[in-house]
């Protein structure tokens, strides 16, 4: 449509000519309308927009080139032909800046459906972690002894033969040692095999009297059922003048009152241990059959929690401790009480993080 416009072709247009170029421009005008608007109206794409503006009214657009050939026309009727492309001109301009905005607000709109968030949808639920049963039966035996008075105290589980054994009344060639399938890290380095060792590394370092739990993980070569090479124990220590095996039974039946319910039957069983005289091993009446014999207590009707016993004047003595002085000492199996407690029968389940075992435990 340029090459037929007059400024090309002969660059002047002649009066005598005016009305018929005037009438070639005003359908050329008229032609243009016919399409652009609608195309307009069509546009689907805000770049389908820019195409046809380009188009049309670009640098070398068919509206542009239109109004470039005017100035080859008389001044009168460049004047009447040029108000009609500029009005043109305006309402498309008009039509492409509408049609930009509608199909923004509706770019817009659709975007808005699309990632709307319905918040009547109910949440995803948030898995609340809890405590293991081991780490809660662990929790609730300190919170008993502590209201009882005893403090804290805590030892390596990497631990000196001396503190784990000898200290504690074992010499080497002492029977007691096969009691214990130990793990050694060399000839005098080992996985404690109880928390009695604490006993012994607390009174190192502090005079009389003494009130501590020391909780922790013990290692023994044990591996069934009912054993873990890597179990629990709290081990108690109480030294003071005139501490007697009273005391040790109203402790003990004190924290079974606590943790089992009142009244819960406690049976102290004569026993050895190299570091108590005297000792025992302590029962609880079955939590199953209340103690008229079951499964669960082989026939019994009690069940094993502990050992303990009146602290042997040698283990005071290796201490420095002045032998005459009184105290009792218990250890306590921490799995064993959280298996009668909750009716466990094997205590692999504690190790396996089954999450179909643990989450059966909520509150915790
Ligand atoms: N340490 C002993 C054990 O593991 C338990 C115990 C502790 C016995 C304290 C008496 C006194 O078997």
């Amino acid at each position: 449509m340029c090459d037929q416009s007059p400024d090309r072709r002969r660059g002047f247009v002649f009066p005598g000519e005016a009305m018929e170029e005037t009438a070639r421009v005003e359908k050329q005008l008229q032609a243009l309308e016919a399409w652009v608007l609608l195309a307009i109206e069509g546009a689907e794409e805000p770049e389908a927009v820019e195409q046809i503006r380009i188009r049309v009214l670009g640098r070398k657009g068919e509206l542009t080139e239109i109004l470039r050939g005017l100035g080859a026309f008389p001044p009168e009727i460049r004047r009447e032909v040029g108000q009609q492309a500029n009005t043109l001109k305006t309402r498309i301009e008009a039509a492409l800046g509408k049609r930009q905005q509608v199909l923004r607000v509706a770019l817009l709109e659709g975007l808005a459906f699309r990632e709307a968030i319905d918040i009547t949808l109910p949440g995803r639920p948030i898995a609340r972690g809890s405590l293991h049963p081991l780490t809660a039966t662990l929790y609730e035996i300190i919170e008993v002894f502590q209201h009882l008075g005893f403090s804290v105290a805590e030892g390596p589980e990497v631990e000196l033969d001396y503190y784990n054994f000898e200290a504690l009344n074992i010499p080497k060639d002492h029977p007691a040692r096969d009691m214990q399938d130990t793990f050694y890290v060399t000839d005098d380095v080992l996985l404690r095999t109880h928390t009695s060792p604490v006993q012994i590394r607390v009174m190192e370092t502090q005079p009389p009297p003494v009130k501590i739990v020391a909780p922790g993980r013990v290692y023994r070569r044990d591996a069934d059922p009912t054993h873990s090479p890597m179990f629990h124990q709290v081990e108690g220590l109480l030294v003071d003048h005139g501490v007697s095996f009273a005391d040790l039974k109203g402790t003990l039946q004190a924290f079974v009152d606590q943790f089992f319910g009142t009244g819960t039957r406690v049976r102290f069983r004569p026993s050895f241990f190299p570091f108590t005289e005297p000792s025992a091993e302590v029962d609880i009446a079955c939590v199953m059959c209340k103690g008229a014999g079951c499964r669960v207590c082989k026939g019994s009707g009690f069940l094993e929690i502990l050992g303990a016993g009146m602290v042997d004047p040698e283990v005071f003595r290796m201490v420095g401790y002045d032998p005459e002085i009184t105290g009792f000492a218990f250890g306590l199996g921490v799995e064993r009480i959280a298996m009668l407690r909750y009716g466990i029968d094997d205590i692999r389940l504690f190790f396996e993080n089954d999450l179909r075992f643990l989450q059966q435990f909520p509150t915790l």
